[in-house]
C-alpha cells in the first residue's frame, strides 16, 4: 500500500479509537466509574435481593394494571433488563412465553434457577438492550421497569430503535422510568422528553407519573408509567 493510503488508514483508526475512548467516558460519567456489566454485577452479587431498593418480590402494580386491562396480546414478550426476573415470571405465570435480557449474569443465573423451579416458560440471558440478539418483529409485549433511565443520553435512540425493530406492528411497550418529579438529574424525565424519545416509533397511549415507595429504604420515588402502541 503507498504510504499516503497507510497514513490515511492510520488516521481513520486513531479517529476510531479516540471516538470509542470518549464513548466509554461519557457512559461512565453518567452512572458510575467503571464499565455497567461490573458495575451491575457487584451489586447483584454484594446485595441480598430483599436490599435491592426495586425487588419488591411481587409483580408491580402498573403492569398488572396493563394486563387487567387487556390491551395486550397474550404471545412472546421481552422483558428488558430483567433482573432477578420477578416480572417476567409473573409474565409467564399470566401465559406469556417470556424472554428477559440483563446485563448482569449473576441476575440472569437467578432469574434462570427461578424459572426452572417453577417449571415456565422463560428463558433469561445475558446482554445489552443496546445490541439486543433476538429477529425482527419477533415479540408483541416488550416490558422496561427501571431499565431505560439507566441507558446513557447518547444511546436512547438506539435504545429505542433497536426495540422497535424486536416488536410486531402494533406491539405494546409498558415502560416505568424515573420521573422529572424526583428533582433535576440526567435520568429523570418529563412526559413531553419521553414523547420526544418514543414518538418516532411508538404511539403514546397513555402517560402517568406515580410514587413508588423501596421496600428496602422506605424512599418515595416518583416513576412515570407509559404505555406505547408499535407503529
Ligand atoms: C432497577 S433494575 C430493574 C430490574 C427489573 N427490571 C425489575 O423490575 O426488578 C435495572 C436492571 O437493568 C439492568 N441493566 C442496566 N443497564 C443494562 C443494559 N445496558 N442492558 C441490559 N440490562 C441492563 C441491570 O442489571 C438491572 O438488573
Amino acid at each position: 500500500m503507498a504510504p499516503v493510503g497507510l497514513l490515511l488508514l492510520g488516521g481513520v483508526l486513531a479517529a476510531y479509537l479516540i471516538f470509542e475512548a470518549y464513548r466509554r467516558r461519557s457512559r461512565q460519567g453518567q452512572e458510575g466509574a467503571g464499565e455497567p456489566e461490573e458495575e451491575w454485577d457487584e451489586v447483584y452479587r454484594d446485595t441480598s435481593p430483599s436490599a435491592l431498593p426495586w425487588e419488591t418480590g411481587e409483580p408491580a402494580e402498573g403492569l398488572v394494571e396493563v394486563l387487567e386491562s387487556g390491551r395486550v396480546e397474550k404471545g412472546r414478550a421481552l422483558d428488558l433488563g430483567s433482573g432477578l426476573g420477578t416480572q417476567s415470571l409473573y409474565l409467564a405465570r399470566m401465559g406469556f412465553r417470556v424472554s428477559g435480557i440483563d446485563i448482569s449474569p449473576t441476575a440472569v443465573e437467578v432469574a434462570n434457577r427461578r424459572a426452572d423451579l417453577e417449571g415456565l416458560d422463560c428463558y433469561f440471558i445475558q446482554g445489552d438492550v443496546l445490541e439486543l440478539p433476538y429477529p425482527d418483529g419477533s415479540f408483541s409485549f416488550v416490558l422496561d421497569r427501571g431499565c431505560f433511565h439507566h441507558i446513557p443520553e447518547d444511546d436512547r435512540e438506539s435504545y429505542v430503535r433497536g426495540v422497535a425493530r424486536v416488536m410486531k406492528r402494533g406491539g405494546m411497550l409498558y415502560l416505568e422510568c424515573f420521573s422529572h418529579r424526583n428533582g433535576p438529574g440526567w435520568n429523570h424525565f418529563t412526559p413531553g422528553q419521553i414523547e420526544g424519545y418514543f414518538s418516532p416509533h411508538f404511539r403514546i397511549l397513555s402517560i402517568s407519573d406515580r410514587t413508588f415507595t423501596e421496600p428496602s429504604t422506605g424512599h418515595i420515588l416518583h416513576f412515570l408509567r407509559v404505555l406505547m402502541e408499535k407503529g
